[in-house]
C-alpha cells in the first residue's frame, strides 16, 4: 500500500562533488535519507514507468537504504528497479547498467573512499540516464526540493529479499535483482584483449590487486582470476564489509602503503593496483615505480590504440583543472582535442556524449573513458595489463619512455584535512581578492604569469561553472592551484597542487618532494598556509 509521510525539511541536503556525503548517524535522523531520496525523484520528470538501477558499495548502512529506495522507487511510480544483488554495484558497474538497459537513471549509495561502519561516511547520488553523475541543474534542484519538502512516498510493508538473483512485483513496478559482476565483465571482455593478458599471466607475469575489502573484490576475482587466467590470490582483501575491514578504502601512497612498500620492495611483484570504497579510482604501481595518476592518463590515452575497444584511435582527451599537464602533450602530439574541466566527473559527461573525447582524468586517482560515465577502476587496471601485454616491456620502461618522448611533469597534491571552515575560507578568499595584482611577482626563481579563479564554460550545453579554484600559473609553465574539497563530510579540506613541466630526461630523476620545493614555497608565501591553517604540514601528501 502507497503512504505518505509527513516530513520536515533539513537545510544541509546540498549535494557535493559527489552526491550527498554524511556520516551515518547523520543519515540516520528520521526520516534523512528519504527526503533526499524524494528530493531526487521530485527533481526529475516523466520517469513513470520506467527503469530506476539502485546500488551501493556495500558500506554500512547500504542494506537499509537500498529498502527504503526500492520502496520508494514503487510509490513515486517507477515501473522497473535493477537492484545490485546484496545491494551491491560498484559505481562504474552501475553507470553500465543504466546505460545498458537504457534505464532513466539510477541511485548509487557509496561515499567512495571514505572510511565506512556506524560512526564513518556514507553518501547517496543520482545518476541520468547516460549513466553519469547529474549535472549541476539536476543537484540544485535537489537541493531545492529538499529545502521545501513536507512529505515522501513509500510503500506500507517489510524488507523485500535482495540476495537471491530473482525477480517480483511490487505493487504496479517490478524488481529484478541482478548479478552485479556479470555486466561489467561482459564489458571488459569486449574492450580489452583478454587473450593477450591471458597469455601474460601463463608466462609468470605476477600482480597483486588490493581489493582494500571493497566493492571491487567480487569484480577483481572473477575477470582477474577467473576470466585472465592470475593465480589464486592475486586479489587480496577480496571480500566486501561494511566497515571496510576499519580501512580507509582510499588507494593513495598513505592507505595503500603496504602495497607500496611491497612494490619497491626486493622480490616485488610486476604490477601493483588498487580500487576505492565504489571502484571508480584506481592505484597503479610498476616494479620499483608508482605512476601518478597525471602520468597514468597521459600514458593511458598515448597507448590505448593498443586496446581493441581503442583500436580506432580516441577521438579527444579530457582531464579536470588540477590534474598535471602531461596529457596535454599526448593530446598535441596525436592531433586530438584536449579539454580542462572542473574537478569532478560530471563535466566530463557532456563532453563524452558528444563524442568529443574518449579518455578523461582526474589527478584524483581517476581514469575512465567513454564505455561508461563514470571513472573506472578496474577498466585502467586492464588497459595498463593490456598495454603490458602488447608492449611485452615494464612499468618502469613504459613511464621512463614516455617522459623521455613527452617530457615529464613532477605532480603533487597537498591537503590540510578537517581544517577551520572559515579559516579555509579564508585562505581562499584572500588569494582571490589579489589575484589581478599577481601577474609579474617574483616569488623566489618563479614569475607569475597568470592567475584567475577557474571558470569553465561548457561547449556542448554552454552552461558556466565558476569559482573552481585558484589557479597561479607561472613563466615556463608551473602550476600551483589552490580550492577546497566539495567531498569531505567534517570541516573543510584545502588542496594544494604543484606542477612542473621538466622536458630534459637528464632532469627526470629527482625526488618529487624536492623537485617541486620552489612551488611548495611559493604557495606557502602566497596563501600563508601555516598562519592560516593552524598546521604546519599536509595531512596528506599525493
Ligand atoms: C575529490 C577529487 C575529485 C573527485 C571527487 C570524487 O573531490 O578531488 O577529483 O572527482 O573527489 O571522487 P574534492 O574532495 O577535491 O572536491
Ligand atoms: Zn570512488
Amino acid at each position: 500500500m502507497i503512504i505518505t509521510v509527513p516530513t520536515k525539511p533539513y537545510s544541509d541536503q546540498k549535494p557535493g562533488t559527489s552526491g550527498l556525503r554524511k556520516k551515518v548517524p547523520h543519515f540516520q535522523q528520521e526520516h534523512y535519507a528519504e527526503n533526499f531520496i524524494q528530493s531526487i525523484f521530485d527533481s526529475l520528470e516523466d520517469f513513470k514507468g520506467k527503469t530506476l538501477v539502485i546500488g551501493g558499495d556495500g558500506r554500512f548502512y547500504n542494506r537499509e537504504v537500498i529498502q527504503k529506495a526500492i520502496k520508494m522507487a514503487a510509490a513515486n511510480g517507477f515501473g522497473r528497479v535493477l537492484v545490485g544483488q546484496g545491494g551491491i554495484l560498484s559505481t562504474p558497474a552501475a553507470s553500465n547498467i543504466i546505460r545498458k538497459y537504457k534505464a532513466f537513471g539510477g541511485i548509487i549509495l557509496s561515499a567512495s573512499h571514505n572510511p565506512g561502519g556506524p560512526n564513518e561516511d556514507f553518501g547517496i547520488k543520482y545518476n541520468i540516464g547516460n549513466g553519469g553523475p547529474a549535472p549541476e541543474k539536476i543537484t540544485d534542484a535537489i537541493f531545492a526540493n529538499s529545502k521545501t519538502i513536507t512529505s515522501y512516498k513509500t510503500l506500507d510493508m517489510g524488507d523485500v529479499d535482495i540476495d537471491r538473483l530473482h525477480s517480483f512485483d511490487l505493487g504496479a513496478m517490478s524488481v529484478e535483482i541482478i548479478d552485479p559482476v556479470a555486466d561489467y565483465a561482459a564489458l571488459m571482455e569486449q574492450l580489452f584483449d583478454f587473450p593477450a593478458i591471458r597469455n601474460l599471466f601463463s608466462l609468470g607475469f605476477r600482480m597483486v590487486f588490493d581489493a582494500m575489502h571493497a566493492v571491487t573484490g567480487p569484480y577483481a576475482k572473477e575477470i582477474l582470476e577467473n576470466r585472465l587466467g592470475a593465480p589464486d590470490g592475486t586479489v587480496r582483501n577480496f571480500v566486501p564489509l561494511p566497515d571496510f575491514g576499519g580501512h580507509h578504502p582510499d588507494p593513495n601512497l598513505v592507505h595503500a602503503k603496504d602495497l607500496f612498500d611491497e612494490m619497491m620492495g626486493e622480490d616485488a611483484p610486476d604490477f601493483g593496483a588498487a580500487s576505492d570504497g565504489d571502484g571508480d579510482r584506481n592505484l597503479i604501481i610498476g616494479q620499483g615505480i608508482f605512476v601518478t595518476p597525471s602520468d597514468s592518463l597521459a600514458i593511458l590515452a598515448a597507448n590505448a590504440r593498443l586496446a581493441p575497444g581503442y583500436s580506432g584511435g580516441i577521438a579527444g582527451i579530457a582531464r579536470s583543472m588540477p590534474t598535471s599537464a602531461a596529457a596535454d602533450r599526448v593530446a598535441d602530439k596525436l592531433k586530438i582535442g584536449m579539454y580542462e574541466t572542473p574537478t569532478g566527473w560530471k563535466f566530463f559527461g557532456n563532453l563524452l556524449d558528444a563524442g568529443k573525447v574518449t579518455i578523461c582524468g582526474e589527478e584524483s586517482a581517476g581514469t575512465g573513458s567513454s564505455h561508461v560515465r563514470e571513472k573506472d577502476g578496474l577498466w585502467a587496471v586492464l588497459l595498463w595489463l593490456n598495454v603490458l601485454a602488447s608492449r611485452g616491456e615494464s612499468v618502469q620502461e613504459i613511464v621512463r619512455q614516455h617522459w623521455a618522448a613527452f617530457g615529464r611533469n613532477y605532480y603533487s597534491r597537498h591537503d590540510y584535512e578537517e581544517v577551520d571552515a572559515e579559516a579555509a575560507n579564508g585562505l581562499i578568499d584572500a588569494l582571490r581578492a589579489r589575484l589581478e595584482t599577481l601577474p609579474g611577482t617574483k616569488i623566489g626563481e618563479l614569475t607569475i604569469e597568470t592567475a584567475d579563479d577557474f571558470a569553465y564554460h561548457d561547449p556542448i550545453d554552454h552552461s558556466e561553472s565558476r569559482k573552481q579554484g585558484i589557479r597561479i600559473l607561472f613563466e615556463g609553465g608551473s602550476r600551483l592551484i589552490f580550492r577546497l574539497s566539495g567531498t569531505g563530510t567534517s570541516g573543510a579540506t584545502l588542496r594544494v597542487y604543484m606542477d612542473r613541466f621538466e622536458p630534459d630526461s637528464a632532469l627526470h630523476d629527482i625526488d618529487t618532494q624536492e623537485a617541486l620545493a620552489d612551488l611548495i614555497a611559493a604557495a606557502e608565501e602566497l596563501a600563508d598556509i601555516r598562519t592560516r591553517t593552524g598546521r604546519d604540514a599536509p595531512s596528506v601528501i599525493t
